[in-house]
């Protein structure tokens, strides 16, 4: 571009976590945190009060909006993870999502062979049209330096709501089927890949600056079965928003990867990976490509507990990682009994450090 050209353009303001996502180190290392709003936070507890269940709360904008928000007001996050569920869209499939007080997520089940086409991709982008609302009102109002993350799950987690009922369960009956009648889950994934991709592509066409895909029941599964149910879904996923015209970053977090992670990372063409509690840090800089970015790891119990020895850690997560575009995150979300002083003390250490 000629620099007169340069001159006449409004200067795009900075923004470290997409500057990382996009492959370049930055100093501090920027943070956010997987479940930084919801129940440890009073202010959205005052929030929640004011719908009647959780998914009308979601697909409230004027409650998702302040939701999204509230832990960038209160700890100056650098990313805005969009206020949903990754369970929202088998609500929009047609599948009976329930959350219940102490138990969870409750879902009406799939059958062996069953799929998740029933209602046209068209449809399930426009009822949950008051996630984009959200999106684009959370957009408006955010700092200029923060980056919006957009979300949903990946077709695995997804699948595996819809197979076993809830999470938390030994995955058996979802992995029965994979070994059983592998081409039925294929289908059922490849469902929810194209649903998924545009949603996600709607977020995106809405503001979200980043994307990512929550691959949470992804741990202990044999490799083969791991290439077919998380790998390929995944990179068709990748492939199909590209195809969308999505262009913004997409983070993968396939949470208990293990040594299967350089995999997941060289194949599904991601562009950053979520890293777990149990990722480890050496193995990850051997095996991931050089230069991709990664996002992770503190323990969230060890959030929990605060003190020197969180300090300690996210230290050594800070000086293991300063070779590669690193953000710092949790391995899993913040949970509900969190401290919030030690969240402060966590996000001061992360912002007073120095690469050495
Ligand atoms: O800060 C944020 O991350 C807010 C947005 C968000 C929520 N859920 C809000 C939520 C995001 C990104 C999710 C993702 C999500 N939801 C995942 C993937 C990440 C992970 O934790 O592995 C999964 C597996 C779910 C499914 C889900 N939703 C479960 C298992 C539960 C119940 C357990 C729990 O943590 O509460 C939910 C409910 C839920 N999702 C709540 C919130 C704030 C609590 C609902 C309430 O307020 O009562």
């Amino acid at each position: 571009m000629l620099k007169e050209e340069e001159d006449q353009m409004a200067p795009v303001p900075e923004k470290p976590l997409l500057n990382v996502l996009n492959g370049k180190r930055q100093d501090p290392i920027p943070l956010w945190m997987m479940r930084q709003a919801g129940r440890h936070l009073p202010e959205y507890m005052e929030l929640r009060g004011r719908a009647k269940n959780f998914l009308d709360f979601c697909y409230t904008p004027s409650l998702a909006v302040e939701a999204t928000l509230q832990p960038i007001e209160r700890y100056g996050m650098d990313g805005a993870i969009l206020f949903a569920d990754i369970l929202l869209i088998l609500d929009a499939l047609g599948r009976g999502v329930r959350f219940e007080k102490g138990v969870g997520p409750i879902v009406e089940t799939v059958e062996t062979g069953g799929r998740l086409n029933e209602v046209p991709v068209q449809t399930v982008v426009e009822r949950l049209s008051p996630v984009y609302e959200t999106v684009s009102r959370v957009k408006s109002r955010l700092p200029a330096e923060t980056t919006l993350i957009g979300f949903a799950g990946a077709p695995w987690t997804v699948a595996l709501y819809a197979i076993e009922g809830r999470g938390g369960t030994d995955k058996s009956t979802a992995r029965l089927w994979a070994h059983q009648h592998p081409a039925e889950l294929d289908l059922l994934l490849d469902d929810l890949v194209e649903a998924t991709a545009h949603y996600m592509a709607a977020q995106a066409e809405a503001g979200a600056e980043a994307l990512m895909m929550f691959d949470s029941w992804a741990e202990g599964l044999p490799n083969d079965i791991f290439e077919q149910i998380i790998i390929r879904p995944n990179q068709k996923l990748v492939k199909r928003l590209r195809e969308l015209g999505v262009t913004v970053p997409l983070i993968g977090f396939p949470r208990g990867a293990g040594v299967q992670l350089p995999a997941f990372a060289e194949q599904t063409g991601v562009s950053a990976v979520g890293l777990d509690t149990a990722a480890l840090p050496s193995f990850v800089n051997r095996e991931l490509p050089s230069g991709m970015p990664v996002q992770g790891h503190l323990d969230p119990l060890l959030l929990m507990t605060g003190g020197d020895a969180m300090e300690r850690r996210i230290i050594e997560l800070l000086e293991a990682y300063k070779d590669r575009p690193h953000i710092f995150n949790l391995g899993h979300g913040v949970l509900p009994q969190t401290p919030i002083p030690n969240v402060e003390r966590a996000v001061r250490t992360v912002r007073n450090w120095k690469a050495s």
